[in-house]
């Protein structure tokens, strides 16, 4: 501690931080970013509770009706600063190849260049929050250690309950251990003595950064979600999708569910839907009418970590420990166990609030005769009905700890990790692909995988509802090439057969084909359950399926359709294969190969050669 900024301010690290690269970086931060205090998270309820106090103080956090929801809050962030900014997030690799052409990439000097004078003063009159935490249970060999740094209180009191946040990371880091840097700032520092204009500070420019080699994180003027909260897209997909290369495992954008049985058997299901596109509701599926003695139990509902164990199975693990779900649409009847984990202890961004302090959005209940919208406007139906406003933001969320959820899965925690049975990859998409069907191998799951498309949504800036290809909903979270983590996929499919292994069978499936009156023909949520437990029938080997042009779906009389009046007709709606339209979704399968071609795995091309033969 002897820069002379951190004499300056008395800066002096706590007793129990005794990581030297930790201390000497942090003043190195301080020197740079120039904030007027620092402050060392030890992760406590007590400070949670101080630093949401300081959150209502500041305007930023709106403390819900404790009779109503107890321990919550409520944020109404920036209008312009509520999604993912993909066209602004970064990955710097030395190489331009490395990053590949999904990516936005700058050579790694020119960025440090850009981003040098926007970080120089960037925290000035405010705090620096010293975030510690692990991606994984604390001390597990799985787990890996970061430091996030930010301006944000907000930032801090998320990533308590997003991570596993506290005083103890420093126990497991020693004096010598490793942490992948992240910094983090709103960009918008303050002059001597000049208060916040706004509740929700932010700069117009945004920067999310990744330099893979180094591994070090660098956020610039966005607040929000995955943009502020690096340990969750920045470290535990971009960043380790890296590590997993290099060490030969997988982190991946999936939710983790275990299933059993009646007969007591259970499996485990990784699934990878892009962003809004159903993830946390399958990871909490409740069982409906004719599946007596099932039970769906949560592991995760956005990121797996997965390791070959030496048994050649996969084993796989949540690194996060809370959920940063989407609200509008949650309900009692589309998801209970979701609901119920909103009870108490939450915090709401960009929902409304209602007259009695609470929170509402689109598809939670009838419509409050009037509340105050994301934006702080009055809001009723009829002004609705007028103007379109929406209540709730379409990205409105809710953070909220794992340990809430009814379903939570007893091994959530495990550091082993459960063995993964099968492969899930689901797009979102109106028209063209089935509701369910299974790779006859790997590498046709690998292609599906690959050249899956989705309906862009509101978790991303930009467009919504355009299709474009997500390849393993990792479009925007694969850290190095998109072909080079095709060919990482296929590698650890060969080096697992190869010890002996039954590799896990691989399915996509598409809960979203609609009918000509524009309505979803599926109707979803709890009722997805009839499609798990055909990929649980075929993983038993007890129906043949019905084989066509690149896989295998279920005739009719294969899903069981007790408790629920859906016809033959409607089933054909959802799972019937259109030549016409799959000679088109070809063709895009041809566009993102052509432009992957540098690196394209050739068993990729093979497959899809073998699939246009079959189409005739
Ligand atoms: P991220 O957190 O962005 O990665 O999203 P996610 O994949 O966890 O998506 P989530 O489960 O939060 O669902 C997003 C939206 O899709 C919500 O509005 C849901 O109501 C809706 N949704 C989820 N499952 C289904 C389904 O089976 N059918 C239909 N029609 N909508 C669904
Ligand atoms: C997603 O966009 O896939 C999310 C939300 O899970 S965020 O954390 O904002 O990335
Ligand atoms: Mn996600």
């Amino acid at each position: 501690m002897n820069s002379p900024v951190m004499q300056g301010l008395n800066l002096q690290a706590p007793a129990f931080v005794k990581n030297a690269k930790l201390i000497a970086w942090v003043a190195d931060m301080v020197a740079l970013c120039k904030p007027e205090r620092v402050y060392w998270c030890d992760g406590s309820q007590e400070e949670y509770d101080r630093l949401c106090q300081l959150l209502v103080d500041a305007g930023t956090f709106k403390k819900l009706n404790p009779a109503k929801r107890p321990n919550s809050y409520l944020a109404w962030s920036d209008p312009t600063d509520v999604a993912r900014v993909e066209d602004r997030t970064f990955i710097c690799s030395r190489n331009k190849d490395d990053a590949g052409p999904t990516n936005n990439w700058v050579a790694p000097d020119e960025m440090r260049a850009t981003l040098q004078p926007l970080f120089d003063g960037c925290m000035k009159g405010r705090t620096m929050y010293v975030v510690p935490f692990s991606m994984g249970p604390l001390g597990s060999p799985i787990a890996h250690i970061g430091i996030e740094l930010s301006d944000s209180p907000y930032v801090a009191v998320n990533m308590r309950i997003m991570t596993r946040m506290g005083k103890a990371v420093y126990d497991v880091l020693g004096v010598d251990g490793e942490f992948v840097p992240c910094v983090h700032t709103v960009g918008a520092p303050l002059k001597a003595g000049e208060k916040d204009q706004t509740s929700w500070p932010c700069n117009k420019t945004k920067y999310i950064v990744h330099y893979p080699e180094t591994r070090e994180i660098w956020s610039y003027g966005s607040g929000y979600g995955g943009n502020a909260l690096l340990g969750k897209k920045c470290f535990a997909l971009r960043i380790a999708s890296n590590m997993g290369r290099d060490e030969g495992w997988l982190a991946e954008h999936m939710l983790i569910l275990g299933v059993t049985k009646p007969d007591g058997k259970k499996y485990h299901v990784a699934a990878a839907f892009p962003s809004a596109c159903g993830k946390t509701n399958f990871a909490m599926l409740v069982p409906p009418e004719g599946f007596e003695g099932w039970k769906v139990t949560t592991i995760g509902d956005d990121i797996a970590w997965i390791k070959p164990g030496a048994d050649g199975k996969l084993y796989a693990i949540n690194p996060e420990a809370g959920y940063f779900g989407v609200a509008p649409g949650t309900n009692t009847l589309t998801n209970p166990n979701c609901m119920a984990s909103l009870d108490k202890d939450v915090i709401f961004t960009n929902v409304a609030l209602t007259d009695d302090g609470d929170v509402w959005w689109e598809g939670m209940s009838d419509a409050p005769a009037h509340c105050i919208d994301w934006q702080g406007k009055d809001w009723t139906p009829q002004i609705a009905k007028e103007t379109g406003a929406k209540a709730a933001h379409p990205n409105a969320r809710f953070t909220v700890a794992a340990t809430n959820n009814p379903a939570l899965d007893d091994a959530w925690d495990d550091p082993k990790g459960v063995a993964i049975d099968a492969f899930v990859f689901g797009g979102r998409r109106s028209n063209t692909v089935p509701l369910v069907s299974e790779g006859r191998n790997w590498t046709e799951g690998v292609y599906m995988a690959a050249t899956m498309g989705s309906e862009t949504t509101a978790a991303i800036v930009g467009q919504v509802g355009v299709v474009r290809r997500d390849p393993f909903a990792m479009l925007a979270f694969a850290g190095y090439n998109m072909s080079d983590y095709f060919q990482h996929w296929l590698d650890l499919g060969k080096k697992l057969e190869a010890k002996g292994a039954k590799l896990p069978k691989i399915f996509t499936t598409n809960w979203f084909r609609k009918g000509p009156d524009g309505k979803f023909v599926w109707p979803g949520y709890g009722e997805n359950m009839r499609v798990l437990k055909w990929m649980i029938d075929r993983i038993e080997g007890k129906v043949p399926g019905t084989q066509h042009a690149f896989g295998i779906s279920p005739s009719y009389g294969e899903v069981n359709w007790k408790g629920l009046d859906f016809t033959a007709t409607q089933f054909e709606q959802v799972t019937s294969i259109d030549r016409e339209a799959w000679a088109k979704e070809l063709q895009l399968h041809e566009e993102l190969f052509q432009q992957l071609a540098t690196r394209l795995p050739a068993e990729l091309k093979r497959t899809k050669a073998q699939i246009e033969q079959r189409l005739g």
